[in-house]
């Protein structure tokens, strides 16, 4: 199982978005896939249509406080249709927040102890973490083998990257491999994105290609359908987020060659 851990060191840039978007397309093209939620606005579950108030729904925050709960039987399965791969959430609310300070510095690594539950039936596993620095991003940087980092291209975007970067190798502890940057929810013929994306590639950093496009479709109600690649498979941006899907495998693919 590989996990990544999705963060660009900025709130509004896009992370929630892409996550579930990725997570979907990679479980519709045949992966076993486990989706966190690790950001206790608990977007990422809203959008997989998770009521936030259904006490039946096992979240991540009780999985922190009773280890005595086995992981995988708290993921909630997403229908896909028949040939796909599989697509779990693991879901959270406000109450995380709770769980996670009173976890303590030194017991960051709890994430990586309730992800390897999942290592035998999943190939991959995404995290969503809230946009500011603080626990949560520790903690899943401490579980992560991999970050993606999905901006929209802008001038603050660009310390943004470099600031993510520094801080997945502070809190991993070494040098965390990145997939790399993805330019999302952007316009795609914009002069800050050409920019943007030759300043990233100058620096030596990785520009995921395709970039995704902003489009209306995304904003739908996300509970009438969940991400954009299964509510409108045949929109412009979910054939963005699918070729995304397929560049990040293959930058993962190269990682487990090197
Ligand atoms: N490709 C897109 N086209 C149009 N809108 C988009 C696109 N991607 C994201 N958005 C919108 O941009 C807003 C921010 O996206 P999102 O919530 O995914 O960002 P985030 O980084 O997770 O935010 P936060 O830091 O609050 O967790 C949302 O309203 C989302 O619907
Ligand atoms: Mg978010």
């Amino acid at each position: 199982m590989h996990c990544t851990i999705v963060w660009a060191s900025k709130g509004g840039s896009g992370k929630t978005t892409t996550t579930g978007n990725l997570a979907a397309a990679l479980a519709l093209t045949g992966y076993d896939v486990v989706v966190v939620d690790a950001d206790p606005d608990g977007d990422l579950s809203h959008l997989f249509g998770i009521p936030e108030s259904d006490p039946l729904v096992i979240r991540l925050q009780h999985l922190i406080t009773d280890p005595g709960i086995f992981p995988p039987t708290a993921a909630v399965p997403v229908p896909l249709p028949a040939g796909s791969g599989t697509l779990r959430v693991l879901a959270c609310d406000q109450q995380l927040e709770q769980a996670i300070v009173a976890l303590g510095e030194n017991d960051y690594t709890d994430l990586r102890r309730i992800l390897d539950t999942f290592e035998d039936h999943t190939d991959l596993c995404l995290i969503d973490v809230p946009g500011a620095r603080g626990p949560f991003v520790t903690a899943a940087f401490r579980a992560a083998d991999s970050i993606l980092l999905p901006i929209q291209p802008g001038d603050f975007e660009r310390s943004a990257v470099h600031r993510a970067l520094a801080q997945a190798d502070t809190d991993a502890g070494y040098e965390l491999p990145a997939l790399g940057v993805a330019f999302v929810n952007t316009p795609l013929r914009s002069r800050a994105l050409r920019e943007h994306h030759l300043e990233l590639t100058d620096a030596g950093i990785h520009v995921l290609q395709p970039h995704v496009r902003r489009a209306s479709s995304v904003l739908r109600d996300p509970t009438r359908g969940g991400p954009a690649v299964i509510s409108t498979p045949k929109s412009p941006v979910a054939s963005d987020y699918r070729e995304l899907a397929a560049a990040v495998i293959d930058r993962i693919l190269r990682l487990g060659d090197q």
